[in-house]
C-alpha cells in the first residue's frame, strides 16, 4: 500500500543528508559571521552511523522510495560517504541514486563515488568569474576547481547537471555565461530561484529573479521551447534549444511552486525526518533506531508521519512567512535543499 500525505501525495524520494558541515560559506546558506567556529555543527555520535543510514534507507525503500539522492551541508566532506552510497546501492528498489555537491572536492573522489554505485551528480556553481563566485562562497573556492570536479565525474560516467542559484544583483550577468559554457558542454544547467531557506540569509522578493525574467533572458540570445517533464513532479521545468543543443532547466519555487507534486523526505545527518524544505521541525528517527524497535515499527512510525504531512510552504508563501515568524526554519545546510 502506498503512502500518501494530507493532500494525497505519495513518498518517492528521499534526500539524505550525510552532515551539516560545508567547506563553503555561501552568503544565501550558511553566513561565516553566523557559521563560524561557535556554531553547534552536529556532534560526531549525534550522525546517523552508515549501518543506520542504510538501515533507514532500506525501510523507506518498503515504503516506496525508489529515488535516493544524497546532500549535506557538503557530502564529500563525510569520509564514509563511499560506503553509504554502495550500502544504498545495494537495496533492491533502489532505482536512483545521485549527489548535491558544491564539487570543489569532486575530482578527487568521482572516480571512488561511481564505483561505490552512485549513478547522477548536481553540482552547484553561481558564476564562472572567480571574482563573483568567491564573494558568494565566502571565498572559499576557485571556479576552476568546481569545472574540474565537473569534468572528473563525467570522465567517470556520472550524469552531470549542474545547479545555479540566481540573485539579483549579485549574480544575474552570470547568467548567460554560464548558459553558453555548459550548452557547449554538454550538461544540463538548472537555475535556481533565490528562495528564502533557512534564518539567516536576510531573503526578500526584490532579490528574486523569477523563472519568466530567466526564460526571457536567456530566450533573446538562445531560442527555447518547453519540454514535457520526465517525471511526475519533477522539480525543474525543463527548456530546450530550438537549434538541438540540449536543454536547461529551471526550479521556480518562489514565482512558479511545484507543491502539488512534492513527493519528498528529507533526513537530516542525525535522522530527523522533514517533510517540507521550510519546516519548522523534524521527527526523530534516531532514537527509534537506536532502540529495539523493528524495520516494521520504524516503517509503521514513518508512515503515521507522512499521512499527516501537509505541508506546501512554496504554495502559501506569505501567509506561510508571516505564521512562522518567529519561528526557526530548518537551515538549508541541515537538510541539503
Ligand atoms: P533530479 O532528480 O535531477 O530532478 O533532481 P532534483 O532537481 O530533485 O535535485 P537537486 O538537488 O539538483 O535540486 C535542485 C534544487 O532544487 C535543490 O537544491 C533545491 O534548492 C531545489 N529543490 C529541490 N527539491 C525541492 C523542493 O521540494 N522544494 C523546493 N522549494 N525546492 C526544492
Ligand atoms: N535559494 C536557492 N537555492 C539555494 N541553495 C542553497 N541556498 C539556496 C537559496 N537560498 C542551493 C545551493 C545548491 C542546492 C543544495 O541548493 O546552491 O545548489
Ligand atoms: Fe554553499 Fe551548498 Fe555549502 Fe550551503 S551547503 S554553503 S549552498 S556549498
Ligand atoms: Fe515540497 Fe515544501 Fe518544496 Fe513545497 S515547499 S515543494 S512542500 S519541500
Amino acid at each position: 500500500m502506498e503512502t500518501r500525505d494530507y493532500y494525497k501525495r505519495t513518498l518517492r524520494d528521499l534526500r539524505i543528508s550525510v552532515t551539516d558541515r560545508c567547506n563553503f560559506r555561501c552568503r544565501y546558506c550558511m553566513p561565516e559571521e553566523i557559521f563560524g567556529r561557535e556554531y553547534p555543527f552536529l556532534a560526531r555520535d549525534h550522525l546517523l552511523s552508515v549501518d543506520e543510514t542504510v538501515r533507514l534507507a532500506g525501510i523507506f525503500a518498503g515504503l516506496g522510495v525508489q529515488k535516493m539522492r544524497i546532500t549535506g551541508g557538503e557530502p564529500i566532506l563525510r569520509k564514509e560517504l563511499p560506503e553509504i552510497i554502495a550500502g544504498i546501492a545495494g537495496i533492491k528498489e533502489v532505482k536512483d541514486i545521485a549527489l548535491t555537491t558544491n564539487g570543489s572536492l569532486l575530482a578527487g573522489q568521482a572516480g571512488k563515488l561511481r564505483e561505490a554505485g552512485l549513478m547522477r551528480v548536481a553540482v552547484s556553481l553561481d558564476a564562472l568569474d572567480d571574482e563573483i563566485f568567491m564573494r558568494m562562497n565566502g571565498g572559499k573556492s576557485r571556479v576552476k576547481k568546481v569545472l574540474e570536479g565537473i569534468d572528473a565525474a563525467a570522465e567517470a560516467g556520472l550524469k552531470v547537471k549542474v545547479n545555479m542559484v540566481v540573485q539579483k544583483g549579485v549574480n544575474e550577468h552570470a547568467l548567460l555565461p554560464m548558459v553558453r559554457y555548459f550548452r557547449e558542454k554538454g550538461h544540463i544547467l538548472r537555475m535556481i530561484e533565490y528562495m528564502d531557506v533557512g534564518n539567516t540569509n536576510g531573503w526578500d522578493w526584490k532579490q528574486v529573479i523569477s523563472k519568466k525574467e530567466m526564460l526571457e533572458r536567456i530566450g533573446a540570445e538562445f531560442p527555447l521551447e518547453p519540454v514535457e517533464p520526465n517525471y511526475p513532479g519533477e522539480v525543474a521545468s525543463r527548456f530546450r534549444f530550438l537549434d538541438g543543443k540540449g536543454e536547461i532547466g529551471i526550479i521556480s519555487s518562489v514565482s512558479d511552486a511545484f507543491c502539488s507534486t512534492c513527493t519528498r523526505g528529507r533526513l537530516s545527518a542525525d535522522g530527523m525526518l522533514y517533510t517540507c524544505l521550510f519546516a519548522t521541525k523534524g521527527h526523530d528517527l534516531r532514537t527509534l533506531l537506536r532502540s529495539d524497535a523493528s524495520d516494521e515499527e520504524i516503517a509503521l512510525q514513518i508512515t503515521d508521519i507522512w499521512e499527516q504531512r501537509h505541508d506546501r510552504y512554496s504554495l502559501e508563501r506569505e501567509a506561510a512567512r508571516e505564521e512562522r515568524s518567529g519561528q526557526a526554519k530548518v537551515e538549508m545546510s541541515r537538510i541539503g535543499g
